[in-house]
């Protein structure tokens, strides 16, 4: 059996791209323990579209705030995804990944609210990470991505 991460991300100066490829290789680390194949499928999110999402067995955002929400092109993320999403992904887990150079709590609000309208179900609570990214930052997202693989594996979600 195959499942399917898809992982959107948008980073201009690299560190939400961090993030997203620790959490990615959290998912890949949990290969030998799982019974089934998951493949992680990353998609700028410019790039994103409603049928990745329709494919996925989860999905993950990691975005960075801009300006006091979600940045532009996570929103053309959801833009793009609306219509054709809207009640055919419900139930669809999904976790968020935010990064933040002093802030993160209006992207946050902003994404599960969209999330929540999709009928998404939160994986676990955002993960947001302020300021500089650390070794711990890079560590707890990492562990985030192979729970992510550990649950897809139990039937957990
Ligand atoms: C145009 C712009 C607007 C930003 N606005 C915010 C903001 O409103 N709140 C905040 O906490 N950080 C803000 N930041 C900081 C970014 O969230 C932070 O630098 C983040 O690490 C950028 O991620 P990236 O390296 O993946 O692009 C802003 C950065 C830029 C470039």
């Amino acid at each position: 059996m195959t499942r399917q991460v898809l992982v959107v991300y948008q980073s201009r100066g690299g560190a939400t791209l961090q993030l997203a490829q620790s959490l990615s290789a959290g998912i890949a680390s949990a290969s030998d323990l799982v019974d089934i194949e998951i493949t992680t499928v990353k998609r700028p999110a410019l790039l994103g579209t409603a049928r990745d999402v329709m494919n996925a067995d989860a999905l993950v955002i990691a975005t960075p705030e801009h300006f006091g929400s979600m940045a532009g092109a996570t929103k053309v993320f959801f833009e793009e995804i609306w219509d054709d999403c809207l009640d055919q992904t419900r139930g669809l887990p999904w976790q968020l990944v935010v990064k933040a150079g002093t802030d993160g709590s209006q992207t946050i609000e902003g994404v599960q609210k969209l999330a929540k309208a999709q009928g998404w179900k939160q994986f676990r609570p955002p993960l947001l990470v302020v300021g500089e990214i650390t070794e711990n930052a890079l560590n707890d997202v990492f562990e985030l991505g192979a729970t992510l693989a550990l649950s897809l594996d139990n039937g957990l979600i």
